[in-house]
């Protein structure tokens, strides 16, 4: 099977934003309790309470910016319940996630406090669902105001003299479900009203995201921008990946057949059409571009692991994965021009993580490594691609066999990300570098690919799989020509001068 890809060096298509690489932490299952926060008496070694080994992890991984507290959850979710000294902090059902106590021992402190560890931007969740337009716009006021207020006086009150650095700030949640059930009329009225009270402090300037679209809810996506688009800087969708055909039946992490390879691959590509759709409807309303299109929950949702609390979504993470992500974080790049940050849910123990942890154990998962090798592409110029190649067909169906993307950093190292979906077919690649101003002087290459389709690392197994060195390739003039392995995600460098 081969695919011949043109790639333009001199025709830079814009900044790929960071924050695509963005990560989200709800209070869900074992993401916070466990994942990140064992609490300062923990055996478990920790940074003021957030386990080392996967600060460690998350540190490497370069994360731009973290979601949090929810997800569902942040419609529920009282702030003021979570700060100030922890045992007297109040405890509560969370009756969204398998009905356990939460003691709100994770709280804003705490979740300001990670990211500062991570060097990441907080994005935080309003409650529109269930919370106050005050709540939420004192929420704001304690977390950013640096002068005489009662807000400001009660964060110093408890241990924080200066005010955090807070940009990324969503009103509500999936509003049109768990954040309350709204209609877009509805939402579009209480957007207005809520997001005038999240108020800009001093320096500190607030990007206002609106609940947007599930998945291909297109009146929704209109309504918003027609009723409210002055007010929002940015509109989420969240669009998840289920191999099977419904959510009673979404398929398993492992042990699935060839066909829920497929069907996963057909799936995670639906992505392209749901952002050229939606953005189609943005066009109309804000042709310049100026409001982004952030997609704050994508990633693979399977049937939970047997055993495990179905309220905790606890899943494995194979090659499959790994091949999900590396698709969507290149279709994310080809839109660069309206996706300015996107959040795969969620980043430690929950659906497609990158982190699974039990006790004090830690492994990294192949989506992991997946954002370990492509976060080259980070802040890096996406160069114009061109590519004609065979599908992957099955049973009828088929779908491109190849996914691609480059981009220059600002070293002037170009990078290639290159996908092999077919569960079982190498893939012959020719590229064609065009538009060099100087000779390829050196190459160098990773890539990621396993045996079988439900290759995974375990806790016994922790290195199962992880990216290789890749030599399968060589160069004839400004010709390379390479074999990509089966179910593999491929990283090139390539450096002139
Ligand atoms: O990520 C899990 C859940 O999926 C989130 O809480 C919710 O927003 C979505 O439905």
């Amino acid at each position: 099977m081969s695919h011949v890809i043109t790639i333009h060096s001199d025709l830079p298509e814009g900044k790929i934003n960071r924050t695509i690489y963005g990560h989200f932490s709800e209070h869900l299952g074992r993401c916070i309790y466990e994942g990140i926060w064992v609490g300062e008496d923990s055996p478990i070694p920790n940074t003021e309470g957030m386990r080392n080994d996967v600060l460690k992890a998350l540190q490497q991984l370069k994360i731009p910016v973290l979601r949090w507290p929810g997800g569902c959850f942040a419609d529920e979710y009282h702030w003021k319940d979570g700060v100030g000294p922890r045992e007297n902090r109040k405890q509560m059902i969370n009756t969204h996630w398998g009905g356990v106590m939460e003691n709100n021992h994770f709280g804003t402190h705490e979740f300001l406090r990670l990211c500062e560890l991570l060097d990441c931007e907080p994005y935080i969740s309003g409650n529109v669902g269930s919370g106050t337009v005050q709540e939420m716009s004192e929420w704001v006021e304690y977390m950013t105001f640096d002068g005489v207020s009662p807000m400001a006086a009660w964060r110093q009150e408890n241990g924080r003299e200066k005010p955090w650095k807070v940009k990324y700030f969503g009103v509500g949640n999936e509003n049109w479900g768990c954040g309350g059930n709204m209609r877009p009329e509805y939402y579009a009225d209480l957007y207005r009203r809520y997001q005038t009270y999240v108020r800009n402090y001093d320096e500190n300037k607030i990007y206002k995201i609106a609940c947007g679209p599930n998945v291909d809810d297109y009146r929704w996506m209109e309504t918003l921008m027609r009723e409210a688009h002055p007010y929002m800087d940015a509109i989420s969708l969240h669009y998840y990946t289920l191999p099977g055909d419904s959510w009673a039946s979404k398929g398993a992490a492992t042990g699935f057949s060839e066909q829920e390879w497929f069907s996963t691959m057909k799936k995670a590509l639906h992505m392209d059409e749901l952002i050229t759709r939606h953005s189609a409807i943005m066009d109309q309303y804000d042709p310049n571009k100026r409001i982004g299109l952030i997609v704050d929950e994508w990633g693979t949702w399977y049937d939970v692991e047997p055993g495990t609390n179905p309220g905790f979504l606890y899943q494995q993470n194979t090659i499959r994965d790994a091949l999900v992500a590396g698709l969507t974080l290149n279709i994310f790049h080809e839109h660069n021009d309206r996706v300015v940050m996107a959040n795969i849910a969620q980043v430690i123990n929950v659906l497609q993580s990158v982190i699974l942890t039990e006790g004090e154990k830690m492994i990294l998962t192949p989506t992991y490594h997946v954002f370990n090798m492509y976060k080259v592409h980070q802040d890096a110029e996406r160069l114009a691609t061109h590519q004609t190649g065979t599908d992957y067909e099955m049973d009828g169906d088929k779908i491109p066999q190849v996914s691609v993307t480059a981009s220059k950093d600002q070293t002037g190292s170009i990078h290639v990300s290159l996908c092999n979906l077919s569960h079982v077919e190498q893939s012959d690649i020719t590229i064609q570098l065009r538009g060099l101003s100087e000779a390829v002087s050196e190459t160098t290459g990773q890539q990621l690919t396993a045996d079988s389709l439900d290759a995974h690392n375990t806790f016994e197994s922790p290195e199962n799989l992880k990216p290789l060195a890749f030599h399968a390739y060589e160069w004839e003039g400004d010709v390379l020509r390479a074999k990509l392995a089966p179910r593999s995600v491929t990283v090139l460098k390539i450096t002139t001068g």
